[in-house]
């Protein structure tokens, strides 16, 4: 070994040490001839100290050629700081007199500040992504997700989960997004696509008598990306043989748990339930955000006699009317803010407008105020629980619209205008009982809310043909502080009640057969009832490490253009590969 210590390692029991350290130069001072360099690794820094008088003159001048990022190999005598401790560093109350130094490396000029408070483009730190992952607040954050899977993984083999690998290389199944595909060179003209989840083959492994399997995977989907995707992501994926709800929904529970409790020395307490229907109704969301009030409140049936004509025609058009109380919200809510909620904000979810109603000094205020009549406010004082200093918000319309759009205007008042959402604030919810299927106005028919394998209840099998858009579903998502953290359900382990969900989603006898007949033919030979589901690891670490990003937690991410700034990933390829792989670009990449 060429070191004797990490430079995290060095304490006051060292000192009179001889010992060897290895690092990067993190900074270097000049104080009248005596050199201080800020010697750092993964375990953190230490000072090193080039003395003229301990020092001979050659290593000295050495130490006067170091710049930041040179990579040196340094021996010397740990000594006490004495007076000058540093206590906001481990090593702080030592320092290193050096007698040797060996430049393992040199290093050009880093194109950004590797300081924890440099304020650098992320394209740039993506583009040179290793010079990035040197600093310390990155490099923390790999730790944690380090010591988080290992959690995962120790609690699960704990309990009997089997891990076990599934293709990368698959045929492409529906989860909802755009496939990646891979074209073949031995079957020309044909596909695989990488998996978006290993949804079917965990299933499988349950047909295969595996009874329970969990693996960390990874998942390849096609779609536009925000701060919280990626085209490519990890999954913890699990599932159990011979359960219900409760069983699948305790033994994920337990998972966070242990990880709140091992991680961070939080106890999570007891997870909150809430029915899909409920949650929408309440948080017009089905990923509601705890951490504020400002819940939503059914007024249909007071519109019609609120007097606004705005709301009583959102309802007579076959719509509804719902609303929400900021409650002492007033004063923090400019009239620019809320005309900007009611003119641009609202229109990304499909209404006309946002009324509101500014209440102070016993007088109400705002575009909808004056039109209510004396009668529907005292009623509307009452549901609302109104009183001096409050700001109502009021949507009227469709019923999608209307939920989306009262839902995103209570997130953004919590999060960005109001500033609610506490840091350390850990409000965990089970999202149950989602629907079936919900209608696609452009497909012009029903598609699944969660997948097509998910189970509807027992009782609503009869509905499943009659009535689909009524039927519920087996299924549940862990939700924290508005963010879905995972989501699955019990699946359908007969053959015919996943042939009737095909045929409810339009999907035929022979497409079915075509795209699923593996597994039609393995529901009939003797599946187990089974249930599952699959958390977002990359979304779990994001939430523990308290970023706002997914990339800041993945080591290599891609762009929100699905590239990668380093590598330039995606690239052009050759004409003869095209041609080996039977195909023919229509694109020019130029
Ligand atoms: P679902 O599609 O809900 O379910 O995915 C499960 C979890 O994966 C995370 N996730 C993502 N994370 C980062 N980037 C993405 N593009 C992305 N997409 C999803 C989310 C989500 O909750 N097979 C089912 C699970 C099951 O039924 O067992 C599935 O994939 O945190
Ligand atoms: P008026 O100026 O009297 O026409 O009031 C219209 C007010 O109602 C404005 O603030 C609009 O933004 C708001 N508004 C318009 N359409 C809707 C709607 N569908 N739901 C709630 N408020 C709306």
């Amino acid at each position: 070994m060429r070191r004797t210590h990490s430079c995290g390692a060095l304490r006051a029991s060292d000192i009179d040490q001889t010992i060897t350290l290895c690092g990067w130069v993190h900074h270097r001072r000049d104080h009248g001839g005596v050199i201080f360099i800020d010697l750092r690794d993964r375990e953190g820094v230490t000072q090193v100290t080039f003395d003229g008088a301990v020092c001979s003159a050659e290593v000295h001048a050495q130490a006067d050629r170091l710049r930041n990022e040179w990579v040196i190999e340094i021996t010397g005598t740990v000594a006490s700081r004495g007076d000058n401790v540093n206590p906001n560093l481990a090593t702080g109350e030592i320092e290193v007199f050096a007698t040797s130094l060996t430049i393992l490396n040199q290093a050009q000029t880093p194109p950004f500040e590797l300081d924890e408070h440099a304020k650098v483009g992320e394209e740039v730190r993506l583009r040179h992504r290793y010079l990035d992952l040197r600093r310390p607040v990155i490099q923390s954050r790999f730790l944690l997700r380090h010591r988080a899977t290992k959690i995962i993984r120790d609690y699960f083999d704990q309990r009997g989960f089997l891990d076990i690998e599934t293709p990368i290389l698959c045929k492409s199944t529906p989860e909802g997004a755009r496939d990646y595909l891979v074209p073949s060179r031995v079957h020309p003209g044909a596909f695989y696509a990488l998996p978006q989840s290993p949804q079917l083959f965990k299933q499988l492994l349950m047909v295969g008598g595996f009874d329970r399997y969990m693996q960390i995977a990874r998942c390849f989907r096609d779609e536009d990306l925000r701060a919280e995707r990626q085209p490519e992501f990890t999954q913890i994926d699990i599932e159990m043989s011979f359960v219900d709800m409760d069983d699948v929904m305790a033994e994920a529970e337990g998972m966070i748990r242990s990880l709140w409790q091992e991680v961070l020395g939080v106890d999570i307490g007891p997870v909150q339930r809430m029915p899909y229907a409920e949650a929408m109704l309440r948080y017009g969301s089905d990923k509601p955000d705890l951490r504020y009030g400002m819940e939503i409140h059914e007024l249909s049936d007071w519109a019609p006699t609120s007097g606004f004509v705005v709301f009583q025609r959102g309802v007579e058009d076959g719509g509804i009317c719902r609303g929400f109380n900021a409650k002492g919200a007033a004063e923090a809510l400019s009239r620019r803010q809320l005309d900007f909620l009611d003119k641009e904000f609202v229109r990304d979810y499909g209404a006309k407008g946002l009324a509101w109603i500014k209440v102070g000094n016993g007088e109400w205020q705002g575009p909808a105020a004056r039109n209510i009549s004396p009668e529907a406010r005292a009623e509307l004082a009452q549901r609302l629980d109104v009183s001096d200093g409050d700001v109502l918000f009021f949507s009227a319309g469709p019923k999608r619209v209307v939920e989306a759009t009262l839902g995103a205007v209570r997130v953004h008042l919590g999060t960005e205008m109001l500033g609610l959402a506490q840091p350390g604030d850990w409000r965990f919810l089970w999202v149950h009982s989602a629907p079936m299927f919900e209608w696609d106005d452009e497909a012009r028919r029903f598609v699944s809310v969660h997948h097509p394998f998910t189970s509807p209840y027992a009782d609503n099998l009869e509905i499943l043909t009659s009535d689909p858009g009524a039927c519920l579903s087996q299924s549940y998502d862990l939700v924290l502080n508005g963010v879905e953290l995972g989501g699955g359900s019990i699946r359908i382990h007969r053959p015919e009640v996943q042939e009737q969900v095909f045929r409810a989603l339009g999907i035929g006898e022979t497409e079915a057969e075509e795209k699923f007949g593996f597994l039609l033919d393995a529901l009939r030979y003797g599946a187990p009832p089974h249930g599952g589901l699959a958390f977002g690891l990359d979304r779990i670490i994001m939430q523990m490490a308290g970023t706002d990003s997914i990339r800041d937690v993945i080591a290599f991410p891609k762009t929100q253009k699905a590239s990668d700034a380093m590598s330039e990933a995606p690239g052009p390829v050759s004409d003869a590969q095209l041609k080996e792989l039977h195909l023919l670009s229509t694109a020019r990449n130029d």
